[in-house]
């Protein structure tokens, strides 16, 4: 077993999955002003910190993906935060993509930045305790979106970012996030997913990565946001089995889905369905933002020092995640 299989597994197996805090700081800015905080880099780290030192932290999450600013802040207890994280057992991540910005020649699209300098700050990050990394691609839906352009520019970047964040000894998270905003059905997210994953791989094998030393963070099958489609998680939880098991190779270890703002229970309801009707080796798991923070946030935006309750709030929806990522969950169980 290569080194990076043995990270890769220990952040995805066991029912655990990932807390993605690494929101960069205009968007925590947002999440954080919708609940009237101000976004100062103290009140980030409050935040962050409450959820870090929460209990489920040891056997429901495996790794946390963490935002520059944070990597390098201290805790209350004055310990770094990488080393903070580890102690729970979890594996500390970092984001190292600059963002997306705008795709010349298709200005509606978008193309993910952050390759110049990266070898560099990867080592920086590697020293300051980080073992998996993460860069998101972002696509829309339209009849003729994504395009080609977009579709191959962004692969193309995701398999350069992953061959050089293997090079420094850490995992790689490829995460082509077909977003859900549109009024498209199922049927179409199904197959413009499809082909973003497949053109993904096609590059990652093309830049040699090795794809048993990385996790793909990939988005549901779900119709548009404005689609009006109807349709059951279960049906949801089918089609999106059904795409990864026609689009990723069978050396991959494990898939952990964005929730991509769908709510909390729902996030939860569909990866539970995916882990029951799993036919694939393909560990299923979470890597979630907002389906692991926003109530905790909610609440704790109201009681900034109510540290245990915040994290009772937190612990919960880990713990539903947790029995979702091994199909053990159920509304009963949720009720709160
Ligand atoms: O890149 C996206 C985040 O890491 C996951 O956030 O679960 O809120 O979509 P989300």
């Amino acid at each position: 077993m290569s080194e990076l299989n043995k990270i890769a597994l220990k952040i995805i197996s066991n029912g655990k999955g990932i807390l993605a805090t690494d929101e960069s700081t205009g968007t925590m800015t947002k999440r954080l002003e919708s609940v009237q905080v101000p976004s100062t880099s103290e009140n980030r780290l409050s935040f962050r910190e409450t959820l870090f030192s929460s209990s489920s932290m040891k056997n429901c999450i495996g790794g946390v993906i963490l935002y520059d600013e944070t990597i390098k802040q201290v805790s209350k207890s004055k310990k770094n935060i990488p080393e903070l994280i580890a102690e729970t057992g979890a594996v500390p991540g970092i984001k190292v993509d600059t963002g997306a910005k705008v795709l010349s020649n298709s200005i509606n699209e978008k193309i993910t930045e952050g390759l110049d300098g990266l070898r560099e700050r990867l080592k920086e990050y590697y020293k300051l305790g980080a073992r998996f990394t993460k860069w998101r691609a972002v696509y829309i839906i339209s009849e003729k979106y994504p395009s080609k352009l977009s579709i191959h520019s962004n692969a193309h970047a995701l398999a350069r970012y992953a061959a050089l964040v293997q090079e420094s000894g850490m995992v790689p998270i490829v995460e082509p996030e077909v977003l859900m905003d549109g009024n498209h059905n199922a049927e179409a997210c199904f197959k413009k997913t499809s082909e973003v994953i497949k053109k993904c791989f096609e590059e990652l094998f093309f830049h040699k990565v090795e794809l048993n030393g990385t996790i793909l963070k990939p988005n549901m099958i779900l119709p548009g946001t404005n689609s009006g489609q109807k349709i059951d998680n279960k049906e949801i939880a089918e089609m999106t089995i059904k795409c990864l098991k026609e689009s990723v190779p069978p050396e991959v270890p494990g898939i952990a889905f964005l929730s991509g703002g769908q709510s909390e229970r729902d996030a939860t309801k569909n990866l539970n369905l995916i882990n029951i009707h799993n036919n694939t080796n393909f560990i299923m798991t979470y890597s979630y933002g907002r389906a692991l923070q926003q109530s905790a946030l909610k609440f704790w935006s109201k009681n900034i020092k109510d540290v245990e309750n915040t994290q009772k709030i937190f612990n919960h929806r880990a713990n539903m995640n947790s029995l979702a990522a091994q199909g053990k969950w159920t509304e009963e169980i949720d009720k709160v």
